[in-house]
């Protein structure tokens, strides 16, 4: 079978628009096409590729439990799954772990838990979840809902209700909204697909103290922060405040899918038997990797080492930025790293990423102007400087 892009836009559905090179192949960092031409990866499967491709003690975990047990459903439990709830709870404020197979699934279970809290708590008036423009906490309809792109959830009929949104760092308006029928605030800790966008120092206390006052639960996103991308194990781990639920997926298995929600033991108590479910959620394969993934990540030398390349890949950006000036900003956290176009490039993000595919360096872009980089945390500091060489020969082709 000749398998090609001509064929992927015969047999799929057209949702997706990929790039015209098929990978075949992965090691760390780089990855290898059909032609076999190499690419420096900095888009890391969009922040899921933790530990790069392939990583030996992933491969290990995966090959060792595929000899084992694949799947049971949750009619039984199975080890994997236990270890990994038991690491995840010890490391953060959670005591409870619900295992699901996505972020947009983490978040639709967290979303339904917090509806079904108020409603034991407080009745059926309290059902009101704000959430912030420019959010992104999945496709599923109630997070696409949540979600706060409007060009994502229109087009599908009437959206779940009580949904309502704020502008991202706007206390005023967030505290406009409250009131004793809040149900919860979703955010995420610093935003990424809407264009890498981090809280202002005051906002997330803000965030939280208003919760507190309206007996709201405040339920952090961390798909995209999650998981030592911005150099602790979470997000809110630097931002002196906890969540009562909190999501996370991507780089929670490294490239495994698996999604897994967070919350407190009397929170999790609302979600009896038979509430919510999913056959596949915490599955023994996708357990066992995201173990093996944990036990590497949430390292003081794998979290400290993502400090580390966070400065270098800032400093590359802004030397390219002093040749070329075509960043009006370089901004967000550990590998999570946002560069915002300036007026003169204002809506070319794409042809960046594209510029910089033909030079053999694999990058992101947030929203039309800003170029992102969600690299492995623990990509070797050459493979920084290499793709950022390929990076800036694609810029001087732009804006040379
Ligand atoms: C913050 C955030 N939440 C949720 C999601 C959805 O995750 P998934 O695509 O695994 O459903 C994403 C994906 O980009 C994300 O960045």
């Amino acid at each position: 079978m000749n398998v090609n892009r001509a064929l992927f836009d015969d047999v799929m559905v057209p949702n997706y628009n990929p790039a015209k090179m098929i990978p075949v192949k992965g090691e760390g960092s780089r990855v290898w096409d059909q032609e076999g031409k190499e690419y420096v990866d900095f888009a890391g499967g969009i922040a899921v590729n933790c530990l790069g491709h392939c990583h030996p003690a992933m491969v290990k975990a995966l090959t060792e439990q595929g000899n084992k047990l694949w799947h049971l459903s949750n009619v039984f439990t199975n080890e994997p799954a236990i270890r990994l709830a038991k690491k995840l709870t010890d490391a953060t404020f959670a005591d409870r772990v619900y295992f699901a197979n996505s972020g947009a699934e983490a978040n639709e279970a967290a979303l339904k838990l917090a509806r079904r809290w108020a409603l034991d708590k407080f009745g059926p008036e309290k059902n009101q979840i704000i959430a912030f423009n420019k959010g992104f906490h999945g496709r599923t309809f109630f997070t696409v809902t949540v979600g706060g792109q409007p060009a994502y959830s229109e087009g599908f009929g009437p959206k779940p209700g009580a949904v309502e949104h704020v502008d991202y760092n706007d206390l005023a308006a967030l505290e406009k909204l409250m009131s004793e029928q809040t149900c919860a605030v979703m955010m995420e800790p610093l935003q990424g697909e809407g264009g890498v966008i981090s809280p202002d120092a005051d906002f997330v206390k803000g965030v939280r103290a208003l919760c507190d006052k309206y007996n709201a639960l405040l339920v952090f996103d961390e798909v995209q922060t999650g998981f030592g991308r911005t150099g602790s194990l979470y997000a809110y781990q630097q931002l002196g405040v906890s969540p009562d639920i909190l999501s996370t997926a991507k780089a929670l298995g490294g490239g495994f899918p698996i999604g897994a929600m967070l919350t407190t033991d009397e929170i999790a108590q609302h979600l009896k038997p038979g509430t919510h479910g999913s056959t596949y959620g915490g599955n023994p394969l996708a357990c066992a990797v995201a173990e093996a993934v944990f036990d590497v990540v949430n390292t003081s030398d794998v979290l400290e080492g993502v400090k580390v390349r966070e400065q270098l890949f800032k400093n590359k950006l802004q030397e390219i930025n002093e040749k070329y000036g075509i960043f009006k900003d370089i901004r967000g956290k550990g590998l999570l790293i946002g560069a915002e176009l300036n007026e003169k490039f204002d809506g070319k993000a794409r042809d960046f990423l594209n510029a910089a595919a033909d030079e053999g360096t694999m990058v992101l872009i947030a929203g039309p102007s800003v170029i992102r980089f969600t690299p492995s945390l623990i990509i070797p500091e050459q493979d920084i400087v290499e793709g950022l060489a390929r990076f800036e020969r694609a810029v001087a082709k732009l804006a040379g």
